[in-house]
């Protein structure tokens, strides 16, 4: 969370730095701020809420400067306001900051008994006063950054600006990621690649423990111990992308229509359309022995990973554990020889995604990760990546992610199962066509947007609704009621059907529309009983389902939304759209910021 911007160049880079941090904005956006080097003299701006509030400021009173730091904020300590924005002052020294500083307080307190005063509640404010401190005490900046270092626990990526240095920027990784851009004569920093696309597609990861003393004619990165180092210097893939919404009125809508494009895309990577047949893996395993897979990853990449298990099981009958990452990171679970680990993440970067393949590295299981970030700290750190072929996703809520996901997943389940000679090769082969189909499909069910609008005005009424599903329904209930919670704010649960009456039953009424996704597939009709219990305490039903579901119910519903007869197998990928369409129009009526919604970021890098 939060995004860092440095550059130094040779014209004024305000503007420049400004501009990058909206490529950026998705890693928070609660308040922004520049700080530059003009004439031996530090200034910043700052502003509460969207980077437009920054712009503005900046208009009435520009800052000139060719050196310089940009953040955008998630508030972890402090409230989201102009006094806690980056960048943050101590006397010569100006710091953005990206994590948490886990002993900041015993460290304020050690800064306050040597007189240093606090401006904000921030816990990145310390780490400003400790630089200043140690070049006090005569070191230079390299060395007062690099003592400062030593004293910080936690997860932290920072760009420092210093009064007395017009050409140099030191930036500091332990966690977050960190990228230096190569320009001619001009250095940059930024959070991703994608921030500095602008400015060069040349690029240097920091890894964890690097500090980098940046300069225009280059940069010289040290490993933790201060040694100088070497990192690879790497053409960055698919900084050149401009976000635009096209016709769409929200990224979140153009990704919801982008699916059959980007699974179809994703699909080919992993399937030879021509001859119904899986592409080679490049796994350094066979799935034949293997006896578990342990699976964890966060929000709705984790729902996606629930689908998963519900596949291997089936279809391979490999054991899946499954966890929120957030959980397993802590929760020392042994790793059998035998098994391996397989972490999901669009952005790449989740903090606790990461910790958790960290956990599993310990354990010298090999390590496999779903990944749409090609370049992200989780994709290099795992033995193999798996991509999603998505491209960027934008919008906070996520949905063309998700069902590339699925589509991953699903083609490493048929691998699994070919491999252990669970599925026989002509089963195997109906479950690959049928896998390619899903594009079709999902062109079908975006053309339901009418119905579904209509649905979410009256949905949007509502202040709390229910999503049932069995199966791997299940985790769609779920990841159904994240999505409309998340940008229509409405309160929603989602639950296994069969739970309905071991507690949540005794929430309906009819203020409490209750969704159920229910195709029509082996225990549709277990689920018709489920409704039926809702429909006899007045309840009010929306059913998703297809022609053969809808023809076998009698009970009344608030509306049904009818999809394609669609193969089991792959449901769980087309009954997604549906359910991110209902999302994305309630929040369309609710009036809420759709693709930025409050509270939330985009890539989550703090615990
Ligand atoms: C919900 C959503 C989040 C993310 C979660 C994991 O719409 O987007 O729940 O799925 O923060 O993020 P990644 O996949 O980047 O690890």
């Amino acid at each position: 969370m939060c995004g860092i911007l440095g550059i130094v160049g040779n014209v004024d880079v305000a503007p420049l730095i400004v501009d990058a941090l909206k490529r950026l904005e998705y890693r928070g956006y609660d308040s922004a701020g520049v700080a530059t080097l003009s004439n031996g003299t530090l200034d910043r701006r700052r502003a509460e809420g969207k980077l437009v509030n920054l712009q503005r400021k900046l208009q009435g009173a520009p800052l000139g400067g060719h050196i310089g730091i940009g953040h955008t904020r998630w508030a972890t300590h402090g409230v989201p306001s102009e006094t806690n924005a980056h960048p943050h002052f101590s006397a010569g020294v100006a710091v953005v900051h990206n994590g948490i500083i886990e002993n900041f307080a015993e460290l304020r307190e050690d800064l306050k008994r040597d007189g240093y005063g606090f401006a904000s509640q921030t816990d990145t404010e310390v780490v400003a006063h400790l630089v200043a401190r140690e070049l006090g005490s005569g070191k230079t900046a390299l060395e007062a950054v690099q003592a400062a270092l030593k004293r910080l626990q936690g997860a932290f990526a920072f760009a420092i600006l210093f009064k007395d240095d017009p050409d140099l920027i030191i930036a500091a990784r332990n966690g977050p990621p960190l990228a230096i851009g190569h320009g001619k004569g001009e250095m940059y920093l930024g959070s991703d690649a994608i921030a500095l696309a602008p400015f060069t597609d040349i690029i240097t990861y920091l890894e964890d423990g690097d500090s980098a003393a940046v300069r225009r004619a280059g940069m010289q990165i040290y490993d933790v111990d201060g040694n100088p180092v070497e990192r690879r210097c790497q053409r960055s893939i698919g900084t050149g992308y401009l976000a635009e919404k096209g016709n769409h009125r929200h990224f979140m809508e153009k990704e919801i229509h982008e699916q059959p494009e980007v699974i179809s895309r994703t699909l080919s990577h992993y399937l030879d359309f021509a001859n119904d047949a899986l592409r080679p893996l490049n796994l350094p395993l066979d799935f034949a022995g293997i006896d578990r897979i342990a699976l964890s990853a966060c929000g709705t990449a984790y729902l996606a990973g629930l689908v998963g298990k519900y596949w291997f099981e089936r279809y391979a009958r490999l054991p899946v554990d499954i966890d929120v990452a957030s959980e397993f990171r802590y929760r020392e679970m042994p790793l059998s020889r035998n098994s391996m680990a397989l972490l999901i993440s669009q952005s790449g970067e989740t903090a606790d995604t990461l910790a958790s393949l960290r956990c599993c590295r310990t354990q010298g299981v090999p390590i496999g990760a779903i990944v749409n970030v090609q370049e992200s700290t989780i994709a290099r750190e795992s033995d193999v990546t798996l991509p999603t072929l998505a491209g960027p996703e934008i919008g906070v809520a996520s949905t063309k992610a998700f069902t590339c996901q699925l589509a991953v997943l699903a083609s490493l389940v048929l691998h699994a199962a070919i491999q252990r000679r669970t599925l026989t090769p002509d089963k195997a082969r109906d479950l690959i066509r049928t896998l390619s189909e899903v594009p079709r499909y999902a062109s079908e069910v975006l053309k339901l947007d009418c119905k579904i609008e209509k649905l979410a005005r009256t949905l949007a009424n509502y202040k709390h609704v229910l999503y049932l599903g069995r199966d791997t329904n299940f985790p769609l209930a779920m990841e159904g009621a994240l999505k409309l919670k998340e940008i229509s704010y409405i309160h929603a649960e989602g639950y296994a059907a069969g739970e309905l009456k071991h507690g949540p039953i005794a929430l309906i009424d009819e203020n409490m529309p209750v969704i159920v996704i229910a195709p029509h597939d082996r225990i549709f009709e277990k689920t018709v009983s489920n409704m039926q219990e809702v429909a006899a305490r007045g309840g009010k039903i929306i059913l998703i389902t297809d022609e053969k579901g809808a023809a076998r119910t009698t009970i009344p519903t608030l509306e049904t939304i009818m999809l394609p007869d669609v193969p089991e197998f792959i449901a769980p990928i087309v009954y997604a759209l549906p359910i991110q369409m209902l999302a994305y129009f309630t929040a369309v009526h609710t009036g809420s910021d759709i693709d930025q919604p409050r509270n939330l970021a985009k890539s989550v890098t703090v615990e």
